[in-house]
């Protein structure tokens, strides 16, 4: 029985970006909320919003560099097809939201300071009715960001607590290096999906 891990450097920007995005989603609402501290939060917001946008194309290329291992042998179809459906909704949304933000920004032609003097340039021509749209988009996209990653969540508690199959250690894992047969093993407590002796915990193809 042996268990394969995302490589070390995708559980890294895995862990790092769900921390920033997480942090992202509440420092937009706290914007929202408290106009003391508009200003501060949104100093923080942006650079660290094209930060993630960054470090989402980082990702992608590594992804497919080093593509994940393998779900779990006996996956029903159905839970493959979510299971790849909200990756793909995650990276989009990794890409749209820090897009959109910066998208608005120069519609509205306001600068968009990182850090020092160093400023962005617009990416859209400026415009009032496009700013409003891009706007109400900013918000949806990052509400529906939030709700995808609350399903995300759910399921990979499922995967740690209920299936027990090694999806989640897959990414949990803080051991170095990639494991293959020899590796460590995911022992009695891996629920598997196959029903034969030989499928049990075994990974095979996406
Ligand atoms: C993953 C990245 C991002 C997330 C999750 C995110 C999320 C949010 C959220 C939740 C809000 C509050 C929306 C509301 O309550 O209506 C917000 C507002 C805002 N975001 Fe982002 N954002 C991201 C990236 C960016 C980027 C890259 C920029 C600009 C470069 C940006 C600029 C803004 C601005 C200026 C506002 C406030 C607009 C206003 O004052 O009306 N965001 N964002
Ligand atoms: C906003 C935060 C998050 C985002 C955007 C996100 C995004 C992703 C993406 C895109 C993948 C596919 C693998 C890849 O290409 O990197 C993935 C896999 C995974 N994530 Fe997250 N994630 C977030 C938070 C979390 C949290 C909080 C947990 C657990 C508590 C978690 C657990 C996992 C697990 C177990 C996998 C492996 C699933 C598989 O192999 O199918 N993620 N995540």
């Amino acid at each position: 029985m042996t268990q394969q891990r995302f490589p070390v450097l995708s559980r890294v920007l895995h862990w790092l970006m769900a921390a920033m995005i997480i942090a992202m989603l509440f420092i937009g609402i706290g914007m929202m909320s408290s106009l003391a501290d508009y200003h501060w939060l949104v100093s923080i917001h942006k650079p660290l919003g094209i930060a993630i946008l960054v470090l989402a194309a980082i990702r992608l290329v590594n992804r497919l560099i080093n593509p994940p291992p393998p779900l779990p042998w006996g996956m029903p179809p159905l839970m493959r097809f979510a299971a790849l459906g909200s990756h793909v909704l995650l990276y989009a949304l990794m890409f749209a939201v820090p897009l959109v933000g910066w998208g608005m920004l120069s519609a509205a032609r306001y600068p968009i300071v990182l850090c020092g003097a160093f400023e962005l340039p617009p990416i859209l021509p400026q415009g009032d009715m496009l700013f409003a749209a891009l706007r109400t988009t900013h918000t949806v996209l990052a509400l529906l960001l939030f709700a995808t990653f609350l399903v995300h969540l759910a399921a990979a508690l499922m995967h740690a607590l209920v299936f027990r199959d090694g999806v989640f250690e897959s990414m949990a894992s803080v051991s170095a290096g990639r494991s293959g047969p020899g590796g460590p093993t995911r022992g009695a407590t891996t629920r598997e999906y196959g029903t034969t002796a030989e499928a049990r915990g075994s990974r095979g193809t996406r």
